[in-house]
């Protein structure tokens, strides 16, 4: 890539401060307009002015004028690895309590869904996020956002499904607006999975949850929650209330997720193709012909490797969805039962390592692919008129990510424009 991007400032943005890192041993842009996977450019500087990126490319056609108006931050990069932000685009990070005790028992034995059968697993983090206070949610989940940020998460996506009644549903998403508002914390984009599973006290009455997520709080939540999500699974819901569900979300303004054939295939992966969601998560029993389905409905497939590493299950094989055309991302699902991971650069190790993908199919599935995810084009990579989120990393050879692995490899972390 040898183009020179420079934006002028607008009006009224003269006195925004503007940051650039210099001296980068390799940009990795993630830009898709290259033959090359990582868009990458080799002694490169980057030029952000307030929250969006206005030059990014070679360190010697940078504009003379880069630092006009205003307060300027130089980074020397040293020579290191710069890259966008990475973007975690499935994680449930607002609950309380944990379930250390039930990841050892299941290493002993016990079964995940049996668990779940006797009040504990989902349930007990219900019970305890509806006990919790609003003060006690926001600050667990700060603790959270900030050890992601610390591994080089710049977004994260964020569902509800642990209050899965009115009052702590929108307990949930009040934290969750309140975290958006957060400075230097990653961007948090709220989902409403008010049908993760069927809440205890309804356990004899399915179909009137169902109503109640329909009727009363998928129209409630809607200008809170970006996307509607739904667990099609054999202990969650059935393929025909995931479509009554979704259908009605649609219609209201959400965009579409689903968690799907996690365990079995009940045939929510097809029924994730035929609505054409933005995007279908866990994919591990999935037959190749649904695989060729959801790649034809452009529903990106988000893998999460970490899941399968704490159950002890098997790995996705990324190939099956790549040679038939689909678009993967790589997601952490941070949760307290199945995945307790708050770095994405774990689990592009584990992806490395288990799934099949390459290094750099693992950054493109962190970055611009779990951007398509999040239906969030303005991020991603890194590109005059993006969002400034980037990472300085401690390595100069990108490879060394899922090489090196179980230690953070991020220096510096910048998110919208804020130098950490
Ligand atoms: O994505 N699949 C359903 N939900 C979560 C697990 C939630 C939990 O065990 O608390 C998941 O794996
Ligand atoms: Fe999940």
């Amino acid at each position: 890539m040898k183009s020179v991007q420079y934006m002028e400032p607008k009006n009224g943005e003269t006195l925004v401060h503007t940051t650039i890192i210099r001296n980068i041993g390799l940009l990795l842009t993630m830009r898709q307009d290259t033959n090359d996977l990582l868009g990458a450019v080799a002694h490169a500087a980057v030029v952000m002015r307030g929250p969006r990126i206005i030059y990014a490319g070679p360190e010697k056609d940078l504009p003379a004028d880069y630092r006009s108006g205003g307060t300027c931050t130089e980074i020397d990069a040293h020579q290191a690895v710069v890259t966008p932000g990475l973007i975690d685009s499935h994680t449930h990070v607002v609950f309380a309590g944990d379930r250390a005790d039930e990841f050892q028992a299941r290493h002993a034995g016990a079964d995940y869904e049996e668990i779940q059968r006797l009040n504990g697993g989902i349930h007990r983090t219900v019970r305890e996020t509806r006990a919790a206070s609003y003060q006690s949610l926001r600050a667990a989940a700060i603790e959270r956002l900030q050890s992601m940020r610390r591994h080089g998460t710049t977004t994260v996506e964020g569902k509800t499904g642990y209050g899965l009644e009115y009052a702590a549903e929108e307990k949930v998403l009040n934290v969750m607006r309140a975290l958006a508002d957060e400075p230097y914390l990653p961007d948090v984009i709220p989902t409403f999975l008010g049908a993760h599973i069927i809440p205890a006290e309804f356990r004899n009455n399915r179909s009137l949850y169902v109503q109640h997520v329909i009727q009363n709080m998928a129209p409630a939540f809607q200008a809170q929650a970006r996307f509607c999500d739904v667990y099609c699974e054999a202990s969650a819901f059935s393929v025909p209330e995931t479509k009554a569900i979704l259908e009605s979300a649609r219609a209201l303004g959400y965009m579409l997720k689903m968690h799907t054939n996690q365990s079995h295939d009940i045939g929510g992966a097809a029924l994730a193709a035929d609505l054409g969601v933005i995007s279908a998560d866990h994919l591990d029993y999935v037959q190749d012909e649904d695989i060729q389905k959801l790649a034809g409905a452009g529903v990106i497939a988000t893998l999460l490797p970490g899941c399968s590493f704490s159950m002890q299950t098997a790995f996705p094989n990324a190939h099956r969805f790549l040679e038939r055309g689909a678009v993967v991302a790589l997601a952490s699902d941070y949760n307290p039962g199945t995945c307790n991971c708050e770095n994405l650069q774990m689990i592009m190790a584990l992806a490395v390592a288990h799934c099949s993908l390459t290094i750099e199919q693992s950054l493109q599935a962190v970055t611009v692919n779990a951007a398509k995810a999040l239906a969030l084009p303005d991020r991603g990579h890194i590109a005059a008129g993006k969002r400034a989120d980037a990472l300085i990393w401690k390595i100069r050879d990108y490879r060394e990510i899922g090489y090196h692995f179980g230690v953070n490899l991020v220096d510096q972390v910048i998110i919208s424009g804020a130098v950490l």
